[in-house]
């Protein structure tokens, strides 16, 4: 099969992107990307405010398009982040990609955010052995899903409430930290003891693949008011410890049961170094393949869609210009 080059393009949540990727067989490199994040325009309202997070897609996406589309030299296809995530805001990337799409000819491909995010996987990597178990972990989503090969995904188990990344951003918000409040979490977190506080393992010894943060970011409240001259440093370290201890356990419980070849890592909160190297550690162990994208790319981004995008391509799923749509609650 000829190499193929796939131009991407995320709108889904609070960055802008696009990129172009080639793709050759496994191996996935990134030709071009232009980001923008939209962070210092959330942070003074504690959070991403869907409406001006379109806007501001709006403003943002032709610039960036423009640095990395060439009319010379087109693209095979065009991946688009269609859902999960804010409803305006998808909407402006797909949009835009259904735009060009029928300017160009160029065919179209709907990407899955969660989809895109297990994807960053393959961008410079080895290739991956399946069955592959997935830990999805960001802002919106704490969910661990099984591919028995590309394209195939059985979600094993999601949050029941809230996702890992919102519990450090609730946490980091209780501390008087911006937002995203979870990078700060973890910094302070290194100074730490992580026995100082014992914060509560939902869902650990229980049976299945499911999570739940909403019970662990209360007792940090009620922590947080009982205990007005805490130690912050400890505070972060043992609640940190605590939401690791959950992923990677629950993670190295499926990756037994299920018998697979390899563990794979994505989304926000994979940027965690704890939670990196202690899995990293714990798949080791067990002698299996661990893989985590370079940090950049656990962040939102259009590498990772147009990769998704590539695989969609090879396998010719592809969606035409008048039926895609965005999707904000679209379930892999
Ligand atoms: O995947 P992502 O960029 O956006 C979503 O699709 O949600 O994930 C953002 C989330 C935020 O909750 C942020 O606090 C968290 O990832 N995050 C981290 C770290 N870096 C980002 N959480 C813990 N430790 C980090 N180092
Ligand atoms: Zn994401």
């Amino acid at each position: 099969m000829k190499p193929l080059r796939i131009l991407g393009i995320e709108s889904s949540c609070d960055d802008t992107s696009i990129a172009l990727v080639e793709g050759n067989g496994e191996n996935v490199r990134i030709l071009k990307e232009a980001s923008k994040s939209q962070i210092d325009i959330h942070k003074e309202f504690g959070g991403v405010v869907p409406e001006v997070a379109a806007r501001a897609h709006s403003e943002m996406i032709m610039p960036l398009l423009k640095q990395v589309y060439s009319k010379k030299n087109p693209p095979d296809a065009i991946a688009v982040t269609s859902g999960p995530g804010l409803a305006t805001a998808l909407m402006v990337g797909v949009e835009t990609a259904r735009t060009l799409s029928f300017a160009t000819g160029i065919p179209l491909i709907s990407v899955n955010h969660i989809e895109g995010h297990m994807y960053s996987n393959w961008i410079n990597s080895t290739p991956i052995q399946f069955p592959a178990l997935c830990l999805v972990v960001s802002g919106g989503h704490t969910e661990l899903i099984l591919m028995k090969k590309h394209l195939s995904f059985k979600k094993l188990g999601a949050t029941r409430d809230d996702a890992a990344g919102e519990a450090f951003d609730k946490a980091a918000k209780l501390l008087g930290f911006e937002y995203p409040g979870g990078p700060k979490i973890s910094r302070a977190a290194t100074d730490g003891n992580v026995n100082a506080i014992k914060f509560p393992r939902p869902m650990l010894s229980e049976p299945g693949y499911e999570f739940s943060f909403a019970g662990l970011k209360t007792s940090a409240l009620y922590y947080v008011q009982k205990h007005p001259s805490l130690s912050v440093a400890d505070f972060c370290a043992s609640y940190e410890q605590a939401i690791v201890d959950v992923l990677f356990g629950k993670t190295v419980r499926a990756a037994k049961e299920f018998k697979v070849k390899s563990v794979l890592l994505c989304g926000g909160v994979a940027a965690n170094k704890k939670l990196r190297a202690t899995l990293e550690h714990e798949v080791a162990e067990l002698g299996l393949q661990f893989s985590a994208p370079p940090i950049p790319l656990c962040m939102d981004n259009a590498a990772m869609i147009a990769t998704a995008g590539y695989f969609k391509a090879r396998a010719k799923i592809y969606t035409p210009w008048q039926k895609i749509s965005a999707n904000p609650q679209w379930e892999l």
